[in-house]
């Protein structure tokens, strides 16, 4: 391990890119070292970036930054504030909500040999982030209640020092399968954790962990993050990347298939209502165990991505397709917190509710206008008088005594 850290470093000091990244910002306007600018888009600009600044209330004004819902989208490692998936997942996040989609540009390195520099940077990153959010607060009216963080790969452990940044106070932090290298078993302090935000939710699609290939097997990490970890097709490999799947065609910017699966899962869940069971998510102790069906729907019912209920916690799998739309319906689970046999069970319940005030009211009814129904149902029954002469001397009971003299 040290060996290959101290070749990285060799390698690195020769790398003509040096420069470019041990250096951090060199604008005299930029306050941070290693967040560069951020991107915005709305309803009224989705396709043109306006930038936005530290600080800069002038470009704030430019871009009629308004407080609503506001998606902040951190890139991973060699990633880009403009890639693909960004571009498609802030596309899917306005056609579903009028907000504001904030994508982070920070210098995550150029070549595979940096990751061991850009690593350690993610703290740094998500601390500069948090600054940038109390600043909209400050200058836009923006309330941490409407910000929910997004981050991929390392982007995922950036988005958990936001989090941490803020003390815990976000509502909701995203992780698109987080990167595993240097963060396995790793400190809560130390990456993304379920504290950094009201509500973590994490997507693990290339989480596994090998001694050896650690690097080439897994980009993600196979432990539990969030409050609520999704692991679908088992969390680590999907089967759109194999023989047959179209993963590699949905997977753009350069990103390992397995590992990119995270943001197009996520990004066409977006598409879906809760309403439907797309991406419906079992609680379930393994795979295994998900796969001999032993697990239950859950009520109320979780889903991964987008939908994902905040109240619901644990561990959840799912399967999805090998071909886009890979979103599968779970036919068994019925989209609300009620399943069939649940709903059957109210309607006979409220059934056998209303034949009891029918008969409340029967009886009342025979009580003060003395209708002589019951001394006929009585009479149909057989019933014995001594029954009847239990109820003692009330006027009603001398009613239906009278009456039974006149019926016979
Ligand atoms: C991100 O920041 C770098 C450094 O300032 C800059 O060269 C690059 O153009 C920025 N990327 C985008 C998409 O604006
Ligand atoms: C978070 O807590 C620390 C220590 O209590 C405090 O200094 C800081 O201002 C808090 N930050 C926010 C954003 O509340
Ligand atoms: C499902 O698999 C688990 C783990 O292998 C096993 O303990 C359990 O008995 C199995 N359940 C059924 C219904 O097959
Ligand atoms: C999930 O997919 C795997 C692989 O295709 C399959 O073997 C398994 O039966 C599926 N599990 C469920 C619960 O449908």
């Amino acid at each position: 391990m040290a060996a290959g850290f101290s070749l990285v470093l060799a390698v690195l000091f020769f790398h003509p890119s040096l420069n470019s990244f041990l250096v951090g910002s060199t604008d005299p306007n930029n306050p941070f070292y290693y967040v560069r600018n951020f991107h915005l888009w709305t309803r009224r600009h989705p396709h043109q970036t306006r930038d936005l600044a530290m600080g800069s209330r002038s470009a704030l004004a430019a871009a009629t930054f308004q407080s609503k819902q506001t998606y902040v989208i951190i890139h991973g490692f060699l990633g880009s504030s403009t890639d693909n998936w960004i571009q498609s997942l802030k596309d899917a996040l306005l056609q579903r909500e009028d907000c504001n989609v904030v994508s982070v540009n920070w210098s995550a390195g150029s070549t595979t040999a940096e990751y061991f520099l850009i690593q350690p940077r993610v703290r740094t990153v998500g601390a500069e982030v948090g600054q940038f959010l109390q600043f909209l607060e400050d200058a836009a009216g923006l309330t941490t209640q409407q910000i929910h963080v997004i981050g991929h790969s390392l982007g995922a452990h950036a988005a958990g020092f936001v989090g941490k940044a803020l003390n815990g106070t976000l509502p909701r932090i995203t992780g698109l399968d987080p990167a595993g290298l240097r963060f396995h078993q790793a400190e809560d302090v130390d990456r993304l954790h379920h504290g950094d935000a009201v509500f973590v939710d994490v997507i693990h699609t290339h989480g596994c962990y090998t001694l050896f290939k650690m690097w080439e097997d897994c980009f993600g990490i196979d432990e539990n993050l969030g409050d609520a970890d999704f692991w679908p097709n088992g969390g680590e490999s999907q089967p759109a990347c194999e023989q047959g799947g179209d993963g590699a065609s949905s997977v753009k910017d350069g990103s390992s298939c397995n590992h990119g699966m995270a943001y197009v899962l996520y990004i066409e869940s977006i598409n879906y209502m809760p309403s439907s069971t797309h991406f419906l998510a079992r609680q379930c102790p393994s795979w295994k165990y998900f796969n001999n069906k032993s697990c239950p729907c859950g009520h109320p019912a979780q889903y991964m991505g987008f939908n994902a209920d905040s109240r619901v916690h644990g561990v959840f799998y799912l399967n999805t397709s090998m071909t886009a739309p890979y979103g599968l319906l779970d036919s068994h689970c019925s989209a609300g917190a009620f399943t069939l046999v649940q709903i059957i069970g109210l309607l006979l319940l409220s059934v056998l509710l209303v034949l009891l005030l029918l008969l409340v009211a029967l009886v009342l009814i025979q009580q003060y206008f003395g209708l002589p129904i019951l001394a006929r149902v009585r009479a149909r029954l057989y019933m014995e008088d001594l029954v009847w002469h239990g109820l003692g001397n009330s006027p009603s009971t001398h009613i239906l005594n009278s009456e039974k003299a006149v019926d016979t």
